[in-house]
């Protein structure tokens, strides 16, 4: 069964161990209650990597003061075990003074330029200086040949590429697809938020992400689909953060709306107390 390491003694005895028998580590960092979304990751790097280490710590640098850090679901057993049965090795869940000996006020922090500035950079901000802080201690700690991150966190992925290139780590990254439920809504841990109401609307921000991607296809105006899209959601009783249509590193496409290329819609909406994100990448011809 999986082991489970909560100092960093027994973290590194574990990969001193491994990295002597000359196997290839691959790691998935997570904040827990894991869902197969989390589980397609470790199953992705099963295929390119001999053992795997999955984190799991709820790491307060990256929520802001009135998010959920407090009440955001831990369920520790039961995500050993779903971690165990992806194929995963080893467990890492250290606690918040493990991770951060000075406190978390008392981090060395790191932050990434340019793309946390805008969307949702702009919407929590030091959102990503938390995860590029976090993330960079985790590959410290784990030392990891390859890691996973989900495409469902568009800009988090850019966030760690820049940080992998600019540190140079010597870490092969790798991108997950998007898992969903049957009605199109992306897998998240704060779906489970969401009330027996809430929960069939919720599919509708990735209907709007398609119809997105179909009237951007079609030649509509950027400024008509993403307004199309906001309404849309508004009717459906979202509260919107942003619902817009981007070029892949995140520029607007202005006066190249219409030429073909790789574009990607993003909405970011609030349902009630939830707030929910999701993507949807696609090429105009
Ligand atoms: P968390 O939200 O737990 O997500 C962990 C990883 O799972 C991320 O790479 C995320 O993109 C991926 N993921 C989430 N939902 C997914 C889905 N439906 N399909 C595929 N992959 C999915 O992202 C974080 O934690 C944190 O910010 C972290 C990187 C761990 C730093 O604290």
């Amino acid at each position: 069964s999986i082991a489970v390491a909560t100092t960093l003694d027994e973290l590194r005895a574990h990969v001193s161990d491994w990295r002597r028998a000359g196997l290839r580590i691959g790691f998935v960092p997570t904040m827990g209650n894991l869902h197969a979304g989390h589980h397609s990751l470790v199953e992705l790097l099963r295929k390119h990597c001999d053992r795997v280490i999955a984190s799991v710590f709820v790491n307060p640098t990256q929520f802001g003061p009135n998010e959920d850090f407090a009440r955001y679901p831990r369920t520790p057993d039961a995500d050993a075990a779903g971690l165990s049965a992806a194929g995963c090795h080893l467990v890492w869940m250290p606690d918040v003074a493990t991770m951060y000996p000075f406190g978390p006020d008392g981090a060395v922090r790191i932050r990434v330029p340019g793309v946390t500035d805008v969307l949702e950079g702009a919407h929590r901000p030091g959102h990503f200086d938390g995860v590029a802080t976090v993330v960079a201690r985790l590959f410290l700690q784990v030392q990891p040949d390859a890691a996973a991150f989900g495409r469902k966190d568009y800009q988090q992925l850019a966030v760690i590429r820049y940080l992998v290139r600019d540190l140079a780590f010597p870490i092969e990254l790798l991108a997950g697809e998007t898992l969903r439920e049957a009605d199109g809504l992306a897998m998240s841990s704060r779906n489970q938020y969401l009330s027996a109401e809430e929960r069939p609307v919720a599919a509708t921000i990735h209907r709007t992400l398609r119809r997105m991607a179909e009237a951007t296809q079609s030649g509509g105006a950027l400024t008509d689909v993403e307004a199309e899209a906001r309404k849309s959601l508004t009717d459906a009783g979202f509260d919107v953060d942003y619902a817009v249509v981007r070029t892949p590193e995140l520029a607007e496409p202005g006066g190249i709306a219409q030429a073909p290329g790789p574009r990607v819609a993003l909405i970011a909406a609030r349902l009630g107390r939830t707030r929910l994100i999701d993507n949807l990448e696609f090429t105009t011809a």
